[in-house]
C-alpha cells in the first residue's frame, strides 16, 4: 500500500493506530462522506439539491480530490464527462442524469435540445447535455489523477483513451473560440466562465434583452436563499443568450456576448502544460504544446494585463474593450508557472492590498473587489469566497515562492470548509456559509489540501501539485 492509500485507509477508519481521530483526520472522513453521498455510480453531483446532474468544471475539481480516495472513481468521473463530448470537440457544461425529474433543475434538457439543435455540431445521441462549455481544468485534472496511481492508470489505458479527447477539446477552444483573433479563447455566456453573476458581466449583459419572466421557471430558488443567488433580471438575460445560441445551432461567432476572460484562459494554459506532460507519458515530445502554452501566456499578458490596477481584466469583444472591474478571475493567472516575475509579484501585492484583503480584512480571497460598488458578501460571484478559486490561488502562491501566504490560505480553506459543512461559498469577512452545503468541489479540494504536506514530505515528484516548471 502506498503512502496515500495508507492515509486514506486510516482516515476511513476514523483514526490512527495510536489514538482517536485528529481534527484533520475527521475532516478527511467528513469530506469523503460528502463525495460518497454525491456519487451517482459514474460521476459526482456538485450538490444533491441545487445541482443534481454532472457539471464540467466541478467534475474536474472533484476528480482532483477523489484521486486521494479512489483513483478509479476519479478516472471514471472524467471518463463519464468525456463520454458526452460533442463531435466538434466541445465538452458540455452539464451532462444530464435521465433519472432526475425535469423540473429539478432549470434549464433542463428540453430547453437545450442538444441532440436536435446541436446536430450540426455533433451533439451525442445517447445522452442529453447543455450546449455551452465551462473552464478547461480537465487536462490538469487528468494528469493529477494519473499521478495518484500511475500503475492503475496505465493498466486501464486511462491517458491513452483520454488524450485524444482532451486534445480535441483544446482544439475546439483554440480554433472555434478565438473570436477576438488575438489568440485567446472567448466565452459566449456567463455560465461558460463559471462565475455566473460576476460584476464583470454587468456591462456586456446590459446589452442583452432579458427573456420574459413568464417564459421560464427557476428551480434554484427552491433550494437556495434568494439573497445568495443571481437575480431574476440576471436569469432573464442568461436564458435569452442561451436560447439564441441554441437557436443558431450552437454555431460560434455570432452572439451578442463574447468576452476574453483571464481565469478561463489561464486554466487552458495550465491544462496545455498538463497535456504536454501527458504527451510525454505516452511517448511523444510535447514540445509543440509547451510552445503553445508559452504563446498563450504572452497573449494573456498582452491583451488582458492592466499594469496600473495590478490585475488581469476581462475584454469585452462586442463593446468597450477592457472591463475595468477587479475580479478574482484576474488573479487566477498567478497559477501559471511561466508568468513574468514582475507580474506575479504585482498580483501578490493586489491579493494582499485593500481590494482583496488577504491576510488583513479577509482570510479567504473574495470573488470580487471589496471596494467595488457592486460588492455583495453573500450573492454568488459578486463577493463571497469560493473554494476552487482559493485552491487555485494557493497553488499560485506556492508556485511563485510565497510559501507562508500559501500555508495560511491552505489552513483557512480547511478551517472554513470544516466549519461550514463544505459550503458552496462563504462570506469572506465572517466565514458564514452561503448557497448549498455538502458541496462537491469544496469537499474534494479540502481533501487535496489535506494530502498536500504528507505527499510533499513523501517525495518531491509525487506531490501532485502544479510546480513552477509545470510538472505535476
Ligand atoms: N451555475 C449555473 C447554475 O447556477 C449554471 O451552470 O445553475
Amino acid at each position: 500500500m502506498d503512502r496515500t492509500a495508507q492515509l486514506s485507509a486510516r482516515a476511513t477508519e476514523g483514526g490512527t493506530a495510536c489514538g482517536p481521530p485528529s481534527p484533520a483526520t475527521s475532516l478527511h472522513v467528513r469530506a469523503a462522506r460528502v463525495l460518497a453521498a454525491n456519487w451517482t455510480g459514474a460521476s459526482t453531483v456538485p450538490s444533491r439539491s441545487l445541482y443534481p446532474h454532472q457539471w464540467s468544471w466541478d467534475s474536474a475539481f472533484i476528480a482532483i480530490g477523489l484521486r486521494h480516495l479512489s483513483p478509479l472513481r476519479a478516472q471514471t468521473e472524467l471518463e463519464t464527462l468525456f463520454g458526452a463530448q460533442w463531435a466538434d470537440g466541445r465538452v458540455p457544461h452539464i451532462v444530464f442524469n435521465p433519472s432526475v425529474p425535469l423540473d429539478a433543475y432549470f434549464p433542463s434538457p428540453d430547453f437545450w435540445r442538444s441532440s436536435a439543435a446541436g446536430r450540426a455540431a455533433g451533439a451525442p445521441r445517447t445522452v442529453q447535455t447543455s450546449g455551452i462549455v465551462q473552464p478547461p481544468v480537465h487536462a490538469l485534472a487528468a494528469w493529477l489523477v494519473h499521478r495518484a496511481d500511475p500503475g492503475l492508470s496505465r493498466a486501464r489505458g486511462f491517458l491513452d483513451r483520454l488524450y485524444p479527447r482532451l486534445a480535441a477539446w483544446h482544439r475546439y477552444l483554440l480554433h472555434r473560440r478565438d473570436l477576438g483573433g488575438g489568440g485567446l479563447v472567448s466565452v459566449v455566456h456567463p455560465w461558460e466562465q463559471g462565475m455566473d453573476n460576476s460584476p464583470c458581466w454587468d456591462a456586456p449583459l446590459a446589452r442583452v434583452t432579458p427573456a420574459p419572466a413568464r417564459s421560464f421557471r427557476r428551480a434554484d430558488l427552491a433550494h437556495g436563499a434568494p439573497g445568495d443567488r443571481p437575480t431574476d433580471l440576471d436569469y432573464g438575460r442568461y436564458v435569452r443568450l442561451a436560447a439564441d445560441y441554441r437557436d443558431a445551432g450552437y454555431a460560434d461567432g455570432g452572439g451578442r456576448f463574447a468576452v476574453e476572460d483571464p481565469a478561463f484562459n489561464a486554466l487552458l494554459i495550465a491544462s496545455e502544460h498538463a497535456l504536454a506532460r501527458i504527451a510525454g507519458e505516452l511517448g511523444a515530445a510535447g514540445t509543440a504544446r509547451r510552445a503553445r502554452a508559452e504563446r498563450l501566456t504572452a497573449a494573456l499578458v498582452e491583451r488582458l494585463w492592466d499594469p496600473v490596477r495590478g490585475i488581469f481584466l476581462c475584454r469585452d469583444l462586442r463593446g468597450g474593450g477592457p472591463i475595468g472591474v477587479r475580479s478574482v478571475s484576474g488573479l487566477v493567472p498567478l497559477l501559471l508557472p511561466g508568468l513574468p516575475a514582475g507580474i506575479a509579484a504585482a498580483l501578490v501585492r493586489t491579493l494582499r492590498g485593500p481590494h482583496f484583503g488577504l491576510g488583513g480584512t479577509t482570510r479567504l480571497v473574495p470573488s470580487h473587489d471589496l471596494l467595488g460598488e457592486a460588492f455583495d458578501p453573500r450573492r454568488y460571484w459578486r463577493g463571497p469566497a469560493w473554494f476552487n478559486t482559493n485552491w487555485l490561488l494557493e497553488r499560485g502562491l506556492r508556485a511563485h515562492g510565497e510559501r507562508t501566504a500559501a500555508d495560511a490560505l491552505r489552513e483557512e480553506s480547511l478551517r472554513a470548509a470544516g466549519a461550514t459543512a463544505f459550503a458552496e461559498y462563504v462570506d469572506p469577512y465572517t466565514g458564514e456559509a452561503c448557497g448549498a452545503t455538502g458541496f462537491g468541489w469544496t469537499a474534494a479540494l479540502a481533501l487535496d489540501l489535506l494530502h498536500q504536506p504528507l505527499e510533499a514530505g513523501a517525495s518531491p515528484t509525487a506531490a501532485g501539485t502544479f510546480h513552477r516548471d509545470g510538472r505535476g
